[in-house]
């Protein structure tokens, strides 16, 4: 089963919206296998967005994660990366379809509210990086009405 990598940024938890972000991604139907809340360091912030240095945004960007505690996750279940993303919505909200995270709660790319891996690759290397191996997988008694 697929995993991914997901975190509330931190205008998310500013703004009271975790109970609500978080409800999306579980009434999809993906599984949470891990979760913790935490102010993400410099370092961890640099590794994590090392593929955007040198961009032009890359330092509002880090200064945003790291202006404030987040929700980090791991999410599980088939296409989960695909699923998470179109539940986010389009990096900026103004593109993001009606209903995604991104577009009910965001006006701004810089304040996008969410993080989701991109790809299978990201994926590991995201998950391993926030969570090592501190995965908690667990049989959902209700999959058998989410999962045929
Ligand atoms: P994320 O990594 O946060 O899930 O977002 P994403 O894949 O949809 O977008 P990505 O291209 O990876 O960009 C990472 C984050 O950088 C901020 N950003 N700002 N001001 C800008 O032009 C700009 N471009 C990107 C956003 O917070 C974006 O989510
Ligand atoms: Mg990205």
């Amino acid at each position: 089963m697929e995993r991914t990598f997901v975190m509330l940024k931190p205008d998310a938890v500013q703004r009271g919206l975790i109970g609500e972000i978080i409800a999306r991604f579980e009434k999809r139907g993906l599984k949470i296998i891990a979760m913790k809340f935490m102010k993400v360091s410099r370092d961890l912030a640099e590794k994590h967005y090392a593929v955007h240095k040198g961009r032009p945004f890359y330092d509002g960007l880090i200064q945003y994660i790291t202006s404030g505690p987040v929700v980090a996750m791991v999410l599980q279940g088939p296409n989960a990366i695909q699923v998470a993303r179109n539940t986010m919505g389009a990096t900026n909200p103004v593109d993001a379809a009606a209903g995604t995270i991104r577009a009910d709660f965001g006006l701004e790319i810089g304040r996008n509210l969410v993080h989701g891996s991109d790809g299978p690759e990201t994926a590991a290397f995201e998950i391993g990086l926030w969570f090592g191996d501190e995965l908690e997988d667990w049989d959902r008694d209700v999959d058998r009405w989410i999962l045929e």
